[in-house]
């Protein structure tokens, strides 16, 4: 029996380019592991009207974690129309499978390493060493939503707060609403989480990113228990910042940033930001973590024109990879792997188009194993 027991789920698009690329790297370290494929995103979404099927849910449960390539979200109405025939009118729901599996699975803690490697010329500046910690399960993510808002709630939100009878002049059914809810408990736990990186990586500042001269609760809250956490770690310095400010700075002043930490959206927005200083997307990889499961996964998308053309880098997906072996405890298996993809980027004669170059996907999976 091997060792690790992974689900597979290449998902739509590149994702299966990238996870095929992968494969071979996983080949190449001879991970002891056996891969379980397992069935999700668009093309399910549009025959069963149903992207995560319950199969997969159910198989994921027989592993140690994920490993996940990229799937195509669309709103709702766009999702709609694209459903068979047969399913239309059933009034089924569009819901972004990743969205579910990380509050299906608890995976409470987004990490997202985003590392200038030498040589990148891609890179906005050498030295840049960013992590973000995202929330990953709640806050504006949390998919309580409605539209049109019913009486009941519009009513309840009404009673208790002054500024919600405003909107009564528009008619409930020209009404949308997208809540932010969160607990104290997960930010305690977010900003614990990149805390406890930032002592055992040695960063020296954690920054907490959000909007609380505007969000006075939500983003109250997580200021307000970000204090309490820091505490704990006097070596390491917190620092509160605006998500819309630190965008700028962190285009500026890269450099002075470490691990920062933000909920939901606002890591979504931040962790695409800081991608982009290392590389872009290519270079983002990512790891959903829970308390006993992780589903890992490349930040980038699905990416349908290069769908199945091996045009895309596959480095995104290889770090990825690296976050995985390093979770399941293989530590020197990720070091191994990320040694040879910086030795691949720095030497710089193999590269996808992204970065000036012409080879395939499969081939940069090639050029990894050879400097391993
Ligand atoms: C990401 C993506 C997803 C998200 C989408 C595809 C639902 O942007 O992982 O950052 O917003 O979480
Ligand atoms: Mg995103």
């Amino acid at each position: 029996m091997a060792k690790y027991k992974i689900a597979w789920l290449p998902g739509d698009g590149v994702g299966n380019d990238v996870m095929e690329a992968t494969r071979i790297v996983l080949d190449g370290l001879k991970l002891d592991a056996e891969y379980i494929q397992g069935d999700i995103g668009w093309e399910f979404w549009i025959n069963e009207g149903e992207p995560l099927p319950k199969r997969t849910i159910d198989m994921m449960k027989t592993t140690d974690c994920a490993l996940f390539g990229a799937i195509t979200s669309k709103p709702k109405e766009e999702a709609a129309e694209e459903l068979d025939p047969k399913l239309k009118d059933k009034g089924l729901v569009y819901f972004s499978p990743i969205v579910r599996l990380r509050q299906e699975f608890n995976l409470h803690t987004n990490l997202r390493p985003c590392k200038a490697y030498p040589g990148n010329p891609l890179n906005l500046k050498d030295g840049i060493d960013l992590v973000v910690f995202r929330e990953n399960t709640e806050g504006m993510y949390g998919g309580v939503e409605f539209h049109p808002i019913p009486q009941e709630v519009f009513d309840a939100l009404a009673k208790n707060h002054p500024k919600m009878k405003k909107f009564s002049e528009y008619g409930l059914e020209n009404l949308a609403m997208s809540t932010r809810i969160m607990s104290r408990q997960k930010c305690r736990n977010i900003v614990t989480q990149a805390f406890e990186y930032a002592k055992k990586y040695g960063y020296k500042s954690v920054t907490v990113v959000d909007k609380p001269n505007v969000l006075r609760e939500t983003g109250g809250l997580m200021i307000r228990t970000a204090r309490e956490v820091a505490k704990q770690y006097p070596g390491i310095e917190m620092w509160e910042t605006n998500i819309d400010a630190q965008m700028m700075w962190l285009v500026k002043n890269p450099m002075d940033y470490g691990v920062m930490v933000a909920e939901n959206m606002f890591g979504d927005i931040l962790s695409d930001l800081a991608a982009q200083l290392v590389g872009g997307l290519g270079f983002a990889s990512s790891g959903n973590i829970g308390d006993g499961y992780a589903v890992f996964e490349p930040t980038h998308g699905s990416a349908p024109k290069y769908a199945g053309k091996y045009k895309v880098n596959p480095m995104a997906m290889f770090l990825t990879a690296k976050l995985m072996l390093d979770w399941l405890g293989e530590n020197k298996m990720a070091q191994k792997l990320e040694d040879a993809i910086a030795f691949v980027i720095k030497d710089g004669k193999v590269r996808t188009y992204d970065m000036g170059g012409s080879n395939t996907t499969l081939e940069i999976a090639k050029a990894v194993c050879a400097a391993f």
